[in-house]
């Protein structure tokens, strides 16, 4: 299968997991397969539904996870927890403590989406948007891997032409827990004219660029082995360190072939010509944007998953899209941005790539077969919602052999 239609997030599991005792789960859907022995390996993972759409979509997707595990013979627990406008409501804060300790425990965590108007005027530490980066703090979650694959079956619904869009497949790898998003001084205050000025500061020290450059090149060996480090070093002097220890880093991995190229350029090159790129590298701030122009490539948000991970400890996964309060509650959310979270957490987080690789191929099977969600419908399809996706993305899961994954 041609890698712009496989789905295929190919990447090392950067974190060590160990085993746990936990109880067994079954799902409703499809038959669960029951080897002879004790599944040998278990796995515990938070789930965090949040907010709006967010509580739709992982349903989903928990469903999913127990399917595959019950085929591939290991066993999931889940322990779901309280996150963002959810938890404001819940406790008062937007990330309880006891939901980042369950994060920390466990083997793995599934984020829905957090956010919501109903909290949109709350001071900044109220806010639900606060407890994600909490979270990604909490975890040290500093690597934020960010697909951005065009499906020859939804390639009528990217915004950019046929030709340019075709066969699209990129990896953004965002460096997530450092720069401007955190670096100090940052606040308000008055300049010498008296006018009111706000200020932050875009800071990287060579530990926090090494090591997400490292994943950057491990990722790139795994994928086409092209690398393109992302920066402004034209202008900005923690731009100018990022480049010289990417450069420096270069040498270890001579099988990665690395370029440099400004953001602004790398902005229009992504709508120009964007299957120049296999695997991008950049800071927090750019890659907030780029991952999201990348992502209108593939014609819907509902379809992108991301996975953030640290040095050790367990990852999170999660669509990229936001708590879509506009459709909230009304079965209309695309699951399959969930559902694709969900396997690279088991291909990333949990090493259990035979699993991942069902829902990928099921994925692929449910828009084979002409089921589409109203983000990604067009004329000839069939339109159904959020729980009708699960259940023909389950019914794939449960048709294919193994053989066919
Ligand atoms: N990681 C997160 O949890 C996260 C990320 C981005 C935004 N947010 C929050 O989400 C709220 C809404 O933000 P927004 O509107 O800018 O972005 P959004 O991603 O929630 O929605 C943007 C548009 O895409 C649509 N959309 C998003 N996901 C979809 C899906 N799975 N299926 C079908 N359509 C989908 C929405 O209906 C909306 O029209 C805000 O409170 C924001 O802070 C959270």
């Amino acid at each position: 299968m041609a890698a712009s239609s496989s789905l295929q997030f190919t990447a090392t599991p950067f974190n060590q997991f160990h085993s746990k005792q936990v109880p067994k789960h079954a799902t409703k859907w499809g038959t669960i397969r029951c080897s002879a022995a004790s599944p040998s390996k278990s796995y515990n993972i938070t789930l965090l539904p949040g907010d709006g759409i967010g509580p739709e979509v992982i349903s989903v997707a928990k469903n999913a996870l127990q399917l595959v595990a019950s085929i591939e013979g290991f066993e999931v627990a889940f322990e779901e927890m309280p996150m963002g406008g959810a938890a404001l409501d819940a406790v008062g804060v937007p990330l309880p403590a006891e939901t980042l300790n369950s994060a920390k425990r466990s083997d793995a965590t599934l984020l829905g989406a957090i956010g919501g108007y109903k909290w949109d005027k709350n001071e900044k530490h109220l806010k639900p948007e606060t407890g994600l980066l909490q979270l990604r703090e909490g975890l040290q979650v500093f690597a934020n891997l960010r697909p951005a694959t065009v499906l020859p079956q939804l390639v009528d619904a990217s915004t950019l032409k046929k030709e340019v869009a075709e066969g699209v497949d990129l990896m953004v790898v965002r460096e997530l827990t450092g720069g401007i998003y955190f670096g100090k001084p940052r606040g308000f205050s008055t300049n010498e004219n008296g006018q009111e000025i706000g200020f932050n500061t875009e800071v990287y020290a060579a530990y926090e660029i090494d090591r997400i450059a490292r994943i950057a090149f491990e990722t790139a060996r795994k994928r086409r082995g092209k690398l393109c480090s992302v920066d402004k070093a034209n202008v900005l002097e923690a731009s100018m360190l990022w480049r010289k220890i990417v450069t420096a880093l270069a040498s270890e991995y001579p099988d990665v072939e690395l370029s440099h190229m400004y953001v602004d350029n790398a902005a229009m090159q992504l709508v120009r010509n964007p299957k120049q790129f296999d695997t991008i590298v950049t800071n927090n701030i750019f890659g907030d944007i780029l991952s999201d122009e990348a992502s209108m490539i593939t014609g819907s948000i509902g379809m992108l998953p991301s996975a953030s991970l640290g040095a050790a400890g367990p990852g999170l996964f999660e669509p990229i899209h936001g708590s879509a309060p506009d459709i909230a509650g009304q079965d209309k959310a695309n699951p399959l941005a969930t559902m694709l979270s969900a396997a690279m957490l088991l291909k990333y987080g949990l090493g259990e790539e035979k699993a991942a690789q069902r829902i990928e191929a099921a994925v692929l099977d449910a828009l084979n077969r002409g089921f589409r969600t109203g983000d990604i419908h067009s004329a000839g399809h069939k339109l159904v919602g959020c729980k009708e996706m699960g259940e023909e993305v389950l019914k794939s899961i449960d048709s294919k052999t193994p053989a066919a994954v």
